[in-house]
């Protein structure tokens, strides 16, 4: 009976963590998106915005009110409407964490 919890225990763990890595894969996806104008994993070229490495919420916070209007921008209202406040967050926090 212990070995069978142990075993469950096991699965549900290597479970999560390819949960864990999916929702990362997905993340790198959306991010690619942005790699077009603001440069591989947000290392950008000179005289265009760099979001590697900038505080989350920074970029959390420029996203919404692009998304909202809160911002004028020539693209950035269009693009960010097209993510969730959640997925924003999620972009976020992965390009706070790459290195400038
Ligand atoms: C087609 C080009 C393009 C793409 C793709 C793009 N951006 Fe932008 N981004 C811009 C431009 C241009 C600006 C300046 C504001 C404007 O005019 O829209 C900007 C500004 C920003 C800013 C504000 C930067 C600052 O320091 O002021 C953030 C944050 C940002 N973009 C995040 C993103 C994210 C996250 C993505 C992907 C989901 C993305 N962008 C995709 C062109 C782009």
């Amino acid at each position: 009976m212990k070995s069978v919890t142990k075993l469950l225990s096991i699965g549900l763990l290597s479970t999560t963590a390819a949960f864990a890595q999916a929702q990362v894969n997905e993340i790198r996806v959306w991010a690619a998106a942005c790699a077009t104008c603001h440069g591989t994993e947000g290392r950008a070229v000179p005289g265009m915005a760099a979001l590697a490495g900038q505080p989350q919420r920074a970029i959390e916070q420029a996203m919404l009110d692009f998304k909202h209007g809160r911002r004028p921008a020539t693209l950035m209202h269009q693009i960010a409407k097209g993510y969730t406040d959640e997925q924003i967050a999620q972009i976020a926090a992965y390009f706070a964490a790459q290195k400038p």
